[in-house]
């Protein structure tokens, strides 16, 4: 079968600066992938050559099976789009027309009223698209990606700018496309929004994959997790790190505080609570603290943040 997206070697440059230097990324069919990345990480660049819309300098794309620019036809009624900057454009048009000139496009488009709803716009089909607020215009652009029922999606921060309730809802529209097999890439900022949603992550930073996994893999790849107690002050930890599995540290952040780090699976908290034990020592407030996908993201891209 083929790949959804399937990416090699990609580059893109912009006169003297390099947006994208030599990625690749396969994406399957029924998988929703997350793009995250800072501000010029390269996320746009890499998602509009798959949209055929910016040609990559050296690389080669295909999106399902096809080449984006040379099979532009034949993709575009399989694939959705919703670009970074929105609608602009179809100014003057209401917002049901422009969804009803949309779907006539497509050979099974979905029912516009009610995808209309599904965004939260139920009442604003007769609103021009320039009297729409910056996050109703989002939601409109979210439902012209969808409404021609596309195999695979591309959604280039597809809520930033809604409130929390429209983010909700376009959470919920993405989650019932997931379960139509729907391939589904989308860019975000918000790391809770990749959490929700995403079945594998890529961490981009500076044109290049910084990561790439599950949340799962992400958050625990290199398990930096930490256990933290309380205990008496003083406490021998020489003999605590002895105890513990190789790899492990345990420190004394501050009187009384206790930091273990390390790979935290049942054996550190037996080994710990074991010499705990031994010691005749108390460890209150025993609490086991694992990575967020916020903390990969930061530690991933700290030296993105350091640049700028
Ligand atoms: N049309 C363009 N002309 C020149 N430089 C560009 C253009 N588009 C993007 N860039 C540069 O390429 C880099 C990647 O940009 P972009 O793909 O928009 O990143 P992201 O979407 O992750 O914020 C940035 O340094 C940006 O300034
Ligand atoms: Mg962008």
């Amino acid at each position: 079968m083929d790949a959804a997206v399937e990416i090699a070697d990609l580059v893109k440059t912009y006169g003297a600066r390099t947006a994208i230097s030599g990625i690749s990324l396969r994406v399957e069919p029924g998988e929703i992938l997350a793009l995250l990345g800072p501000n010029g990480a390269g996320k746009t660049t890499t998602i509009e050559i798959c949209e055929g819309f910016r040609t990559a300098d050296s690389g080669s794309v295909r999106i399902l099976g096809l080449d984006p620019i040379a099979d532009a036809t034949a993709l575009r009624p399989r694939v959705g789009v919703m670009l970074q900057d929105g609608v602009g454009g179809y100014n003057a048009a209401k917002a049901g027309e422009l969804l009803g000139l949309f779907a006539s496009y497509a050979a099974y488009p979905q029912d516009c009223a009610a995808l209309l709803d599904a965004v939260g716009l139920g009442d604003a089909a007769e609103v021009p698209v320039k009297r729409l607020s910056g996050g109703q215009r989002q939601r409109l652009s979210l439902a012209l990606a969808l409404v021609g029922r596309p195999e695979l999606v591309f959604l280039d921060e597809p809520t930033a700018g809604m409130d929390p309730h429209a983010r909700r809802s376009a959470w919920e529209l993405l989650e019932s496309m997931r379960a139509d097999g729907v391939t589904i890439v989308l860019t975000t900022h918000y790391l809770d929004e990749a959490e929700r949603l995403a079945d594998s992550v890529v961490v981009m930073d500076g044109g290049r994959i910084a990561a790439r996994g599950t949340l799962a893999e992400l958050t625990s790849a290199g398990a930096e997790g930490q256990v933290r107690f309380k205990a008496p002050p003083g406490l021998a930890l020489r003999g605590l790190t002895d105890a513990l599995p190789l790899g492990s540290a345990a420190i004394e952040e501050s009187s009384g505080r206790y930091l273990v780090s390390g790979v935290v699976d049942p054996q550190l908290l037996a080994a710990l609570t074991a010499w705990c034990a031994g010691q005749g020592v108390f460890a209150e407030g025993l609490a086991v603290e694992r990575r967020s996908l916020e903390d990969v993201f930061l530690a991933l891209t700290a030296g993105s943040a350091a640049r700028s």
